[in-house]
């Protein structure tokens, strides 16, 4: 796919223009806001979907690694699910009493990940975690949370949060256990929960880092929370508990388990779990039955089809094939990370331009690029193909204005 010298994102930016008059930043998801410096190429508005492909407002065709930022596993309008969606439809949305999917879709959660006694929805990923630092606070009865990585904006100690509740967490980094262990040794019997996200670029580091966490938290009387909003339903079904071995007390998925409908659910260890009724945590949508008749069809599909097989296939390609063309124009980038969630780096004095004009020649030749890159069930062989093919003539301009140099 050579650049498109005919394409236009014009009609895209005048929408995103005009959304800016009425919704701040024009977007509901801070990583969506199209870029200023990408104004007349990178598209600000996406209309539809289908498998691995989107189109943007002007017509423009593209091969897609966001996925909507990562819910979508399986592909845009994937057809089990859909249907799946469309069914329960036809018989109503929430109800006044619960509906017998929210018990069938614990059931089958409780069956495939590791740490999962009991579980519960609700409708985003930070919202979820949130609830398991409340479930955590209620039963060690202590007040510290040490996390690592982001868990969403509602547990993001940023201005606007008093200090006094800025305070009760501290965010240490990730693959090394010593700052934890200093904390732990600076707040005796204080620390309720150490909650880790994974980091993409030097995930391999979650071997011993994962189960250093775990057993300095069992020796400390504190919990340890994993969230899997994105390596779940990706890195392995169960997320880095099943892929690094290490069992949580508590978790939280919610990205890959319903391809795209608003769903995330907390679970773990029942003695914790069952505190839910005295700390509080309730939701109108929780069981909202369209997530839950997708989540449904997701998981039937996710254990007996070969996705996670695929997500892994397709990304080891990707990064196989783009590191051939470093290697023939001396470009100095990589693929860091593990093959279903991988991210492409450039190590230079000048790094981040360099990614940007990277990213910017993908898009002229119809490809989304993101900082991790999403394989999905959909991406064929072939996709990818002619997604590394793009890559090659990106790197290759690149090359040409001396950019590497
Ligand atoms: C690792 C991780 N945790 C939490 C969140 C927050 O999820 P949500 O945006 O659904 O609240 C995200 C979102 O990108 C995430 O990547």
């Amino acid at each position: 796919m050579s650049v498109q010298t005919e394409r236009t994102v014009e009609q895209s930016w005048a929408h995103y223009d005009r959304a800016l008059d009425a919704i701040p930043m024009g977007t509901q998801t801070h990583s969506k806001a199209p870029r200023e410096a990408l104004r007349s190429i990178e598209p600000a508005c996406i209309v539809r979907g289908k498998g691995c492909r989107v189109w943007d407002l002007d017509g423009n065709e593209y091969i897609d690694f966001r996925f909507g930022m990562g819910p979508v596993t399986l592909g845009y309008c994937f057809p089990p699910v859909d249907e799946a969606i469309r069914k329960q439809l036809e018989s109503g949305i929430v109800f006044p009493y619960p509906h017998p999917l929210e018990a069938e879709v614990a059931e089958r959660l409780i069956q495939i990940i590791p740490c999962a006694d009991r579980v519960r929805f609700l409708k985003t990923g930070g919202e979820a975690m949130a609830a398991t630092f409340r479930l955590a606070r209620g039963f060690t009865g202590r007040e510290i949370l040490l996390t690592c990585g982001y868990h969403g904006w509602i547990n993001t100690m940023r201005k606007g949060v008093p200090e006094a509740v800025r305070n009760l967490s501290q965010s240490l980094p990730w693959g090394d256990v010593t700052p934890f262990e200093e904390a732990f040794t600076s707040h005796p019997d204080q620390i309720a929960a150490v909650s880790v996200a994974c980091s993409y670029g030097d995930i391999e580091k979650g071997d011993p880092f994962l189960a250093d966490l775990r057993s300095l938290t069992e020796q400390h009387g504190a919990l340890l929370i994993f969230d899997e909003i994105v390596t779940g339903f990706r890195l392995a079904i169960a997320g880095a508990q099943e892929y690094f071995g290490v069992t949580p007390d508590l978790a939280v998925f919610a990205k890959g388990i319903s391809n795209g409908m608003p769903l995330a659910c907390y679970l773990g260890k029942a003695e914790i779990m069952d505190r839910v009724k005295d700390v509080i945590i309730s939701s109108t949508f929780g069981g909202d039955t369209l997530a839950l008749a997708a989540a449904k069809a997701v998981i039937n599909f996710y254990t007996t089809e070969p996705v996670i097989d695929t997500l892994w296939v397709r990304g080891r390609q990707l990064h196989q094939g783009f590191h051939e063309h470093c290697q023939r124009l001396g470009a100095p980038a990589k693929f860091r990370g593990l093959p279903p969630l991988g991210m492409l780096t450039f190590k230079h004095s000048n790094s981040s331009d360099l990614l940007t004009r990277f990213q910017a020649e993908l898009l002229k030749r119809g490809v989304i690029p993101y900082s991790v890159y999403y394989t999905n069930f959909s991406h064929t062989e072939a996709d990818i193909q002619e997604v590394i093919a793009v890559m090659g003539d990106a790197l290759e301009t690149m090359a040409n204005e001396a950019l590497f140099d």
